[in-house]
């Protein structure tokens, strides 16, 4: 069983996405809505509520860690890999090969929470791939709080996202990480604001990718399909707001399970 650990919603993203693609594993999602928003945490709060969720994941029958949050990707990874052992894949590896793939000029920019961003850890791999990379990041603050309000279409969300792109635009980016699980919500809207000549990179879509491949070079290989009614949504809370989103997000009710 594939558990899928974030800090709240966001990651629903990813888990949907999975679902379709690897039908035959069954998935057992933690969201800390209780916990989070992590973006605006402390490392130290991060990496605690990692290692304490990862072992709720375990302890309720997960055999492999997919981190979906970039906060506890950036930030417990290593932590997580040192104290568990089970595969602990996660959602930075996948994306930071992938913007270095097509970033022809290595011109490459990364936004997302503060805690990813402060964290460096983006700039970090990239710069380990390929020291002659130019890595420009922003962090985007209000960015997470806006869409979970669903507040998308909103002209105030659009205006501050023009704001944050704003010094971006001027370093003549190749490519542009969505380096939070949210963004993925907002992705039309960041894409004609840094411009058509920047190409993003949708962490999501190549995390599925990479997972896939890693299940079948590790021989974890299950056939058939597993019904996705089965898989099980956990939270350490749960709202209105947060059922709205993944209900959205999936496009059919989830029965969210309090854990
Ligand atoms: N899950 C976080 C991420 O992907 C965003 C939400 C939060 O701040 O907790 O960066």
């Amino acid at each position: 069983m594939i558990g899928i650990l974030d800090s709240g919603v966001g990651g629903m993203i990813l888990a949907r996405t999975i679902e379709m693609s690897l039908r035959a594993y069954p998935l057992l999602y933690l969201g800390d809505t209780a916990g989070g928003p992590y973006g605006s945490k402390s490392s130290e709060k991060i990496v605690r509520s990692a290692i304490k969720n990862t072992s709720l994941l375990i302890d309720n029958g997960a055999r492999l860690i997919l981190i979906a949050c970039h906060c506890i990707a950036s930030l417990a990874t290593q932590t997580l890999r040192q104290q568990f052992s089970i595969p602990i894949v996660e959602v930075i590896t996948p994306a930071v090969t992938e913007a270095a793939r097509i970033s022809r000029r290595g011109r490459i920019g990364i936004i997302g929470t503060p805690a990813t961003i402060n964290s460096g850890f983006y700039e970090k791999l990239l710069l380990e791939g390929d020291d002659s990379f130019k890595v420009f990041s922003k962090a985007c603050p209000l960015l997470v709080p806006l869409v979970e309000e669903g507040w998308q279409n909103r002209r105030e969300t659009k205006m501050i996202l023009r704001r944050y792109l704003h010094s971006l635009r001027n370093h003549q980016l190749d490519s542009l990480i969505l380096g939070c699980g949210h963004y993925g919500m907002i992705k039309n809207l960041i894409a004609s604001r840094i411009g058509k000549k920047v190409q993003l990179v949708d962490p999501v879509e190549v995390t599925a990718v990479f997972l896939g491949n890693y299940l079948k070079e590790q021989g974890i290989i299950l056939a058939g399909s597993h019904p996705p009614e089965q898989n099980r949504y956990y939270f350490t809370d749960i709202t209105d707001s947060g059922q709205k989103i993944v209900d959205r997000i999936f496009d059919r009710h989830i029965d969210l399970r309090q854990i």
